[in-house]
């Protein structure tokens, strides 16, 4: 599985793990995510943490309540043997229990290559930024990091309600003006994993991983200078909204990250007055009864922008997760930046590949060569794999061995080649790796190649009597082109639960990402790695998700007054889908053109974004009808919107008249008409705006109405599309377009898919 490119912290999927049925014994106790129908509270009980307990102390004598929450659901969580859960499952109030889940978590070139560079004379005035908070619910802060720096800011903003809690190594003092909120929630790792050991991890807000400092600093960081790894990536640090504050909430620990402590976050986030929630963490997506999107829904109606990550399980189609349409759902793209190390042959032909290698380099002239399948010993006979131990030394001494690449221990793999008295490492990806070759700061020389380039190496190797190589590193390439790629790694559409609306929302860098880490943990995350770095280059939508977050931020900054809605929507019909030469994005994984279920809208675009001329709204209303239209019960409706809510029976629901950004034509059931209704807001100047349609195939016809819309400032305005799919079977089951409104000067753009099942 490609989510594992985070190494340590994309190990646990939802898929395998599940707290709850981990666990057979009988009296074993287990944690569940209780959701309680608050608005039935007996009267009697004068505040619902208190009925709570009463139903708990109903089922079980034991049973604690781990956290109340709030603001996110209507309900607590707590640990439960099998008997008492059955029985809570019936008591009045309940509406479900659910058992509490394991979700995976899933930058110094960036702003240049954004044209953020070119945003400081967009700003109106420089400083404005610092009354926007971002919150970032990761694996917590290394507060020292200068990307955290508070030199020049202002007073912490009014609205601000939370603080700095202490504990391990972390004290009030290591927030300030820029850093204003820490927080950590280890109750339902430990209620799942036992007690956590302070040895070694910090029973505070102190990041022991790396990951949490990485998207914190990439969202908000402030200006570092003369940054780099290991003299890779050298420049300048900076977050996408350098003004903005940063409160982050650790909700993830050593391994996984408990639903009941990241509801307990979100919780937490909406009561201290966070503007932006920056989520890299994902789950599997069942619904959007799924507890986290819940609890984005509650945040949303607070007026926060909440930003996911839509996962690293690419490039099979649908894999996609945090597809709630009230979330902003980031894939993940290339950068201009590379750090080519390439591999020459002795048959004189070379295969590129990426390395953050730094130390005493290989000879120029070349080495023996070998594959490390041929070089194993015992039952690892042809496993390429260099598991640990697992390589002949009197095979490999002297020479170069090519290894196996695997999502996890990419490093680790190194070492075995090294203690097996080997030179160097080629390391080739496998076919489920795909071709994106992942940069890691190995222990000896080596390099890394995708699926394709290490078959052909292999080739040489099998057939080539007296196989040479050498590596030749290249240290920092830019301007690299073309880019952005799709990352092949980031999760793809079509959206499982509704295919009406397109997912993921657009994409922003993900890939070889410089930002601030912690200093607890090694760059590599391999365990024995002793070094440690004040920023390492990390890979995945956990990168790209920040970068969505940051910038949402800055917009906030500019328009305190528009919704989490309309800042998306700013993002996404002012995203570019091609390079300067009008060639579509490609996709990493084919290296053909992508599409708009791959990096929906497209690639995020900053000076763009600040003027978006129209937007599309949706408020809390219209996601409720959503939900009628997708046949929400009045249970569903308590659990996901907490509060009793009645749809009108005489009222045509729709989830194609939600106020997307985007469009994504069904036609099913031998339908073949469809039609979307959209409104659209100006936040620009008074001006008349046409529509104009792209397609890619002419079976469709799609027609607007009306296809000319005059705008006053702050005007609202109506429109109605038709697809028409030609009758005939089709032999396609997707294709794509576009629809624009433009005045002559700002462009509206939408993507649209359309897919085709047959009956
Ligand atoms: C705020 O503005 C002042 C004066 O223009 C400047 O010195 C300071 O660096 C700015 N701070 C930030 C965080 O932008
Ligand atoms: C606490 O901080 C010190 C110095 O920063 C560090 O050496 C130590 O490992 C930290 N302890 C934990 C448990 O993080
Ligand atoms: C990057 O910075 C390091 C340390 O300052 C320096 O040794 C190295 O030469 C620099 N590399 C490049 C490519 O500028
Ligand atoms: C491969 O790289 C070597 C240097 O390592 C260079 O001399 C040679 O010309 C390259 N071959 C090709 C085919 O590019
Ligand atoms: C090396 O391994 C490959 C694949 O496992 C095999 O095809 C080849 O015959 C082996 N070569 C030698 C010399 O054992
Ligand atoms: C790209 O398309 C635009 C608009 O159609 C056109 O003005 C421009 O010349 C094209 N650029 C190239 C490099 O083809
Ligand atoms: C909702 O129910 C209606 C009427 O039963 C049905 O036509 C429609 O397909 C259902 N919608 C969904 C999303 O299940
Ligand atoms: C679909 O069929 C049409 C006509 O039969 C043909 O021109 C077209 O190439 C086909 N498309 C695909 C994707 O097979």
């Amino acid at each position: 599985m490609k989510s594992l490119i985070l190494i340590l912290f994309v190990i646990l999927s939802v898929n395998d793990v599940s707290l709850a049925r981990t666990e057979k014994s009988e009296n074993k106790k287990t944690p569940y995510i209780v959701h309680v129908a608050k608005s039935t509270m007996p009267t009697s009980f004068n505040h619902h943490s208190i009925w709570y307990k009463s139903i708990l102390n109903s089922v079980s004598e034991s049973a604690e309540v781990l956290y109340t929450y709030d603001k996110a659901i209507n309900g607590f969580s707590t640990s439960l043997t099998v008997e008492e859960h059955q029985l809570l499952k019936s008591q009045p109030g309940i509406l479900k229990v659910t058992p509490d889940e394991m979700y995976k978590l899933h930058t110094t070139r960036t702003p240049e290559f954004l044209g953020l560079d070119k945003l400081a004379s967009l700003f109106p005035a420089p400083n404005k930024s610092n009354d926007v908070i971002v919150g970032v619910l990761d694996t917590g802060v290394w507060p020292e990091s200068k990307s955290f720096d508070d030199t020049g800011f202002g007073p912490i903003p009014r609205i601000w309600k939370g603080k700095c809690e202490t504990g391990t190594n972390f004290t009030t003092l290591n927030c300030n003006k820029k850093l204003i909120g820490a927080r950590f929630f280890p109750k339902g790792f430990e209620a799942a994993v036992g007690p956590i050991d302070e040895t070694t991890q910090s029973r505070s807000p102190r990041d022991d991983i790396g990951h949490g400092t990485h998207t914190a600093s990439t969202a908000a960081g402030s200006v570092v200078e003369n940054v780099g790894l290991f003299g890779y990536a050298n420049g300048t640090a900076r977050g996408m909204a350098i003004g903005a504050r940063v409160a982050v909430y650790k909700v993830c620990w050593k391994s996984l990250c408990t639903n009941s402590d990241i509801l307990a976050g979100i919780d937490q986030a909406i009561a201290d007055n966070v503007n932006i929630l920056s989520l890299s963490i994902g789950g599997l997506t069942r619904d959007y009864k799924d507890n986290m999107a819940i609890g984005a829904f509650a945040a949303m109606e607070h007026g926060i922008l909440v930003s996911c990550s839509a996962g690293n399980s690419g490039p099979t189609p649908s894999r996609i997760t945090n597809v709630a349409p009230w979330i902003t759902t980031v894939g993940a793209g290339t950068l201009d930046r590379d750090f080519p190390a390439y591999v020459s042959l002795g048959n004189g032909k070379n295969y590129s590949g990426v390395s953050l290698y730094k130390g005493n380099y290989l000879p120029d002239t070349p080495v023996p060569f070998i594959y490390a399948g041929n070089a194993s010993k015992g039952d690892e006979k042809s496993d390429g794999r260099c598991l640990p131990g697992s390589l002949v030394s009197e095979k490999v001494a002297g020479k170069i061995v090519l290894c196996d690449s695997e999502y996890v221990s990419r490093v680790a793999k190194g070492n075995t080649v090294k203690s097996a008295g080997g030179l160097g490492m080629v390391l080739a990806n496998t076919k489920t790796d795909g071709e994106v070759p992942r940069a890691d700061a190995h222990i000896l020389p080596a390099t890394a190649v995708g699926f394709t380039d290490g078959e052909a190496i292999k080739n040489y190797l099998f057939s080539d009597p007296k196989p040479t190589s050498t590596i030749v590193f290249q240290g920092t390439k830019l301007k690299v082109e073309p880019s952005p790629v799709v990352a092949d790694f980031s999760s793809r559409g079509p959206n499982p639960i509704t295919p009406q609306i397109l997912k993921p929302d657009l994409i922003a860098p993900g890939v070889n990402i410089i930002a601030a880490y912690s200093k607890n943990a090694s760059p590599t995350t391999w365990d024995s790695d002793p070094r440690s770095v004040d920023f390492n280059i990390l890979s995945g939508t956990s990168m790209s998700c920040p970068h969505v977050s940051g910038l949402a931020a800055l917009i906030k900054s500019i328009h305190p007054d528009w919704s989490p809605s309309i800042i998306r929507s700013a993002l996404m019909t002012t995203a570019y889908t091609t390079y300067k030469n009008n060639q579509t994005l490609l996709d990493s994984s084919t290296n053909k053109p992508a599409t708009p279920f791959e990096f929906g809208a497209g690639h995020l675009d900053p000076v763009s974004a600040l003027n978006p001329g129209l937007v599309y709204d949706i408020t809390t209303e219209d996601y409720l009808s959503f939900l009628c239209a997708l046949n929400y019960s009045h249970i569903d409706f308590e659990i996901v919107a907490r509060r009793k809510y009645t749809c009108d029976p005489k009222k045509q629901y729709s989830v194609t008249n939600l106020n997307y950004p985007s469009f994504a034509v069904v036609f099913e059931g031998g339908n073949n008409e469809i039609t979307h209704s959209r409104t659209l807001t100006n936040v620009g100047a008074a001006g008349t705006y046409r529509v104009s349609v792209k397609l890619d195939i002419p079976s469709v016809k799609i027609s607007v109405e009306p296809e000319v819309l005059s705008f006053k400032e702050n005007e609202k305005k109506s429109y109605i599309v038709t697809f028409t799919t030609s009758t005939s079977k089709q032999n396609i089951t997707q294709s794509f377009g576009s629809l624009e409104w433009s005045d002559g000067r700002t462009v509206v753009r939408s993507p649209i898919a359309f897919s085709w099942k047959l009956p």
